[in-house]
């Protein structure tokens, strides 16, 4: 039975139910029911319902909440969405007074909610998973502070630096992540309830009681924009899309250093996979899968943007599909962060030294402290390095007389500075890749891990 049969004299052809009904909203259940809670005591406070009725249709969708929750709740083919299914539901258990739960709203305001509530409770989770992930990094970054490895730049090497603050790297923008979905929640969590099927009513609804039911803090101001916008989902969207291209810029990371080549890494045998057919194999699957999502989560967030291109207000029934592209984001997420994760905790890393040439600004950086214009500094160094790769020597392979016969301003010492170990060590500006500054970060991280839990 549908909602709206009254008008019709003809039943619903099969054809038109097996097109527009799809069952994606189903997952919606029971923020559905939130929100017709919420709908129901605002009814009921502006006089609408009497306190009997407000018991009984409170009391029946609790019962379904409860069924949601234990898996009980059953669908039948004949419900058209989640808001009719709620709705057969609850005139099955309490009876025809059920048939006053849709008063004052219709399923364009209610979708609006349900999804603004699914996304607010999503903003939180992913929000705390990215935050989880920060965490471990954090911990691997202390752990590996004194450890040094080339930086890269062009994918080659560069300085050397801490392997801790490159772990550090990846916690920071795991952070920013997770405080822009909490920022998006903001805008998310603006009731569109009471705006009715697009212009109002004629009832004296009071939004502002469902939005203190809700325990949210605002709700629409134009009932054409409240019906009609998706801006909200299109940022959940992006906040998604933009962690999975962030989460997988490290699974990239993380495959390349798993490499032979690379050999800085190690991942636990049980988060890897074997090759059917050769025997030494180990492959770093969730990395490349990782990796590979974020091609749909980049498509999910266009679609949805396209989506909403060239839609009048207020209502179509094209948003319907909205929610095919934002579960499949929120679900590729999800997943994502908890299975990545979990292989970087069982990351065993063991770089091997970076070339002493990482080195060469230090040995510049030396000349710049006597006084020498960094542009010559840069030049006498970059000669050297001809000199000493036209020998096939390294730069910790240099000799006194290799200096002098550059530049008198060179000291035999400055060789010191060609050690690897010895570059990060002395690295002191502030957010460099030295271990005081990683220890410094770690700190800070876990900071802004805590910060956010105490909010
Ligand atoms: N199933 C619809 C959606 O997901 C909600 C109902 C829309 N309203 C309507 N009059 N068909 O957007």
């Amino acid at each position: 039975m549908t909602l709206w049969g009254g008008r019709f004299e003809s039943a619903p052809d099969e054809v038109l139910w097996r097109y527009t009904v799809d069952g994606v909203d189903r997952r919606l259940l029971p923020w559905d029911v939130r929100g017709s809670l919420a709908h129901v005591t605002m009814l009921a406070r502006v006089g609408i319902l009497d306190e009997a009725e407000s018991a009984t249709l409170t009391e029946g969708l609790r019962r379904i909440a409860a069924e949601a929750s234990e898996g009980t709740f059953e669908f039948r083919d004949s419900d058209e969405d989640v808001h009719s299914a709620v709705e057969r539901r609850l005139v099955e258990l309490v009876g025809p007074v059920g048939g006053k739960l849709h008063t004052g709203r219709s399923r364009n305001d209610q979708i609006a909610l349900d999804l603004r509530l699914y996304l607010a409770d999503a903003c939180v989770a992913r929000a705390a998973q990215l935050r989880t992930l920060a965490g471990v990094l954090a911990e691997l970054a202390e752990r590996h502070a004194d450890d040094v490895v080339p930086s890269y730049t062009h994918l080659q090497q560069a300085q050397a630096i801490s392997l801790g603050h490159h772990l550090a790297a990846h916690a920071w923008w795991a952070l920013r992540n997770a405080d822009r979905f909490e920022d998006a929640r903001r805008r998310i969590a603006v009731s569109p309830l009471g705006a009715s099927a697009s212009g109002g009513s004629s009832l004296p609804l009071d939004p502002a009681v469902t939005v203190d039911e809700l325990g949210w803090n605002s709700h629409f101001d134009n009932s054409l924009d409240a019906v009609a916008a998706r801006d909200f989902a299109s940022e959940f969207g992006f906040c998604c899309a933009q962690a999975m291209v962030d989460l997988s810029r490290l699974a990239e990371e993380l495959i390349l250093w798993a490499t032979t080549e690379f050999g800085w890494v190690t991942f636990a045998d049980a988060l890897t996979t074997g090759s059917s057919a050769l025997p030494h194999k180990k492959n770093p699957d969730i990395a490349e899968l990782a990796r590979g999502r974020a091609a749909g989560a980049i498509g999910a967030l266009t679609a949805l943007l396209a989506l909403q291109k060239g839609l009048p207000l207020a209502y179509n029934r094209d948003l319907q599909e909205d929610k095919v592209h934002v579960f499949a984001l929120d679900d590729s997420l999800g997943g994502t962060l908890e299975a990545l994760t979990a292989l970087v905790g069982s990351a065993e890393f063991h770089p091997p030294a970076p070339s002493s040439f990482t080195t060469a600004l230090d040995l510049a950086e030396a000349l710049v402290e006597r006084g020498v214009p960094f542009r010559e500094a840069h030049r006498l160094v970059g000669r050297l390095v001809a000199r000493l790769v036209a020998d096939g020597r390294q730069l910790s392979d240099a000799t006194p007389a290799d200096l002098e016969a550059l530049d008198a301003r060179f000291r035999p010492e400055d060789l010191e500075l060609t050690d690897p170990e010895v570059s990060v060590r002395r690295r002191r500006s502030p957010g460099g890749g030295g271990p005081d500054s990683v220890r410094a970060q770690v700190a800070a991280i876990r900071q802004a891990i805590e910060g956010s839990a105490d909010r």
